[in-house]
């Protein structure tokens, strides 16, 4: 499994401190920008989904001001589950019960110690299936209608 991660200029400082957690677990990330440098979210959201979207299994993580932005931007591609957390309870749900398989968070609205506690929710919480994989399937059928 491997983590996609990316942020905008905004989400940059706490996207090094995800990413020095994902080492310290010893687990495969690929950093899709951007650099610090003014960056437009949609783009690097583009890039992160379409990763974890070819590849499934995988999950990712992304970071703008808000998290809202990115957001929108994820769910627009093809596959791809974002779920905006900012508390414990989402993070864990939303892996449970939705499957998620982007989590996006506001570098401007969480803290750094919350942050890092939502992304290992979000790593370390399998997905439930049962009858909420009824549920995930009819979010699948949704997309096939666009
Ligand atoms: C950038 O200023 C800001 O708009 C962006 O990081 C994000 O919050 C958008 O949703």
């Amino acid at each position: 499994m491997k983590i996609w991660i990316g942020c905008d200029h905004a989400g940059y400082d706490r996207k090094l401190e995800v990413i020095q957690l994902l080492q310290e677990r010893n687990l495969a990330y690929e950093d899709c920008g951007c650099d610090g440098s003014r960056a437009d979210y949609p783009v690097i959201a583009q890039k992160v989904s379409e990763g974890v979207a070819a590849h499934p299994g995988d999950l990712g993580i992304l970071i703008c001001g808000t998290g809202i932005g990115m957001s929108i931007a994820a769910n627009k591609i093809y596959g791809i589950r974002a779920a905006l957390c900012a508390d414990a309870f989402s993070a864990k749900y939303t892996r449970l019960h939705n499957d998620a398989n982007v989590m996006c968070m506001g570098a401007r609205t969480l803290g750094s110690g919350l942050a890092l506690e939502l992304v290992e929710i979000f790593l370390d919480t399998p997905f439930e299936g049962g009858r909420h994989a009824a549920r995930v399937d009819m979010i699948s059928e949704l997309e096939k209608k666009d």
